[in-house]
């Protein structure tokens, strides 16, 4: 089948859905729903979430007051409530307390860790960058807190328990994660196994 070229645009992969508060001014927390999410830095830890500037986004106004701010991860389960607090502004009604989400603060960072999302990192603003449209927020993550139940015995995340929504923008339409694949950085040394042993083969023969 042949290639063809597509309408210009920034999204094409799917992106996890991630959902990001903060304190505004009188102690309110705000929090939006946000698909344009990267991890930007191992050492120190650090998160980058680009929010659009060009239009009213309470919680971007908070976060810049408050250099702060809480990158909360929801599960499948909460798919409508995540959505909620991406189409509904903050600067309307208290969007949280509507869905029964509470908070409280983080022990790190003047920012609100939603108690109902199974995983927060607080997260300290280090940099900001305004590309097009968009603000680019780097936080450094001072603190991450899970829910127990989405671990394994080494304390580390399982996907599966986890359950991410991942937004879909080409179709508009949020799925969960499927199934395993390959296992990461083995599957490529294998290949990369087999091509030198390849090359070493054909020049000695
Ligand atoms: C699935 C989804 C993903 C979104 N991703 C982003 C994003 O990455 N950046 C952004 O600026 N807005 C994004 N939005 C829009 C904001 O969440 C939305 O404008 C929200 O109402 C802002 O609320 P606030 O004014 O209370 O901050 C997204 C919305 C949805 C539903």
């Amino acid at each position: 089948m042949g290639k063809k070229e597509l309408r210009l645009r920034a999204v094409v992969a799917p992106t996890e859905t991630v959902i990001v508060s903060a304190y505004d001014r009188d102690g309110k927390a705000d929090a939006c729903t946000l698909a344009f999410y990267m991890v930007s830095s191992h050492v120190p830890p650090c998160v980058t979430v680009a929010i659009n500037a060009t239009q009213r986004r309470k919680t971007l106004k908070s976060m810049l007051e408050s250099k702060a701010f809480v990158l909360g991860f929801p599960s499948v389960g909460q798919v409508r409530e995540a959505d909620y607090l991406g189409v509904e502004s903050g600067y309307k009604t208290d969007k949280l307390k509507n869905i029964g989400f509470t908070a409280i603060e983080g022990k790190t960072v003047h920012a609100p860790i939603i108690n109902e999302l199974p995983l927060s990192l607080e997260c300290e603003i280090v940099h900001t960058a305004t590309v097009g449209s968009h603000m680019q927020v780097t936080g450094e993550v001072k603190r991450i807190l899970a829910d127990e139940s989405i671990l394994n015995e080494k304390d580390r995340v399982v996907l599966e328990k986890l359950r991410p929504i991942i937004y879909d923008e080409e179709e508009g339409i949020y799925l969960s994660v499927g199934d395993k694949a390959a296992d990461a950085f083995k599957s490529g040394i294998e290949l990369k196994k087999t091509l030198e042993d390849t090359k070493n083969d054909n020049e000695h023969s």
